[in-house]
């Protein structure tokens, strides 16, 4: 499967789960415009590996949560490549600013989630969509037990965000299909050389220890790399067919029912 001569961008390409997907597609022979919000220095050393693999691409720095940043963003990618082929819309937002429970956060911090999440989707579909032609594809990254559930309370606003953004994906596939675009959805499950490494080292610790005991049947953490191979797939020719979904990459973790424990459910 090749996707030799596409162009593609990654919002929060430089780092985590977006430096994994950028290396993927470049890989498969695609140019990458890697965005990010503050670390230069990580968007270049993820170009200069873009490089190695036999690819090119560009660095772009831009805020997601601000309109006017993902316009002069996408203004960037079409003087630099033309045109668009896959938009990626996978930045996390500054998670940790509103990591609060429903009684205590504030609605600025709701705002900030939902900008960094849907709005940054809404105009980033909007303008990549100019760009694409027949065959173009639009993937955002979700974590869709966040917006399913209830229980991981400090998550309410990133919930919240992640819902409305499924939502989005459903509504701009059909509004993108009769010109042959597709927009789905990948929900990673808890993946390893991200986020999950600015968590305090118990907290790691105990995730991975909770998942290999065989809370994702496949008994590992997914890798940016997983993800990545994800995002390769739906952007394939043969994917086509393939629109407004909200797909689990996540080694089986979303078909384990929380109501029983391990051992029962084994059987
Ligand atoms: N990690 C997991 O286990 C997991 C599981 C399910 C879903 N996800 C989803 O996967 C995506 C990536 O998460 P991650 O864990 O890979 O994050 P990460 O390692 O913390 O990387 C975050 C990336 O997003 C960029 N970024 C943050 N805020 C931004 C903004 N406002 N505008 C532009 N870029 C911004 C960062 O750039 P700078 O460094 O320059 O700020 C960086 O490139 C998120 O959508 C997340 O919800 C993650």
């Amino acid at each position: 499967m090749s996707l030799t001569g596409k162009h593609a961008l990654v919002t929060g390409g430089s780092r985590g789960i977006g430096r994994g997907i950028v290396l993927k597609l470049a890989e498969k022979g695609v140019k990458v415009a890697i965005n990010y919000r503050q670390d230069k220095a990580a968007a270049s050393d993820t170009l200069a590996k873009v490089r190695e693999r036999g690819s090119d691409g560009l660095i772009i720095q831009a805020d997601v949560s601000r309109p006017e940043d993902v316009r002069r963003m996408l203004k960037e990618v079409q003087a630099a490549f033309g045109r668009l082929d896959i938009f990626v819309s996978n930045a996390l937002g500054e998670i940790f600013t509103y990591y609060r429970p429903p009684l205590e956060i504030t609605p600025e911090q709701w705002d900030r989630a939902v900008d960094s999440q849907a709005k940054a989707f809404l105009v980033g579909a909007q303008e990549a969509a100019q760009l694409m032609g027949k065959g173009g594809r639009i993937i955002a990254i979700t974590y869709r037990p966040a917006g399913l559930t209830g229980g991981w309370q400090p998550y309410v606003a990133q919930g919240s965000a992640k819902a409305a953004l499924e939502s989005l994906v459903r509504y701009f596939a059909v509004a993108l299909a009769s010109r042959g675009i597709t927009v789905n959805a990948l929900s990673p499950g808890v993946t390893e050389d991200s986020v999950l490494n600015a968590l305090p080292q118990a907290v790691q610790d105990g995730l991975r220890a909770w998942h290999l005991a065989g809370w994702t049947p496949m008994g590992r953490l997914g890798t940016p790399a997983d993800i990545g191979n994800a995002v390769a797939l739906l952007s394939s020719e043969e994917a086509g067919w393939v629109t407004g979904q909200v797909i689990a990459v996540d080694g089986g973790a979303s078909l384990m029912n929380p109501d029983f424990t391990l051992e029962i459910q084994r059987g």
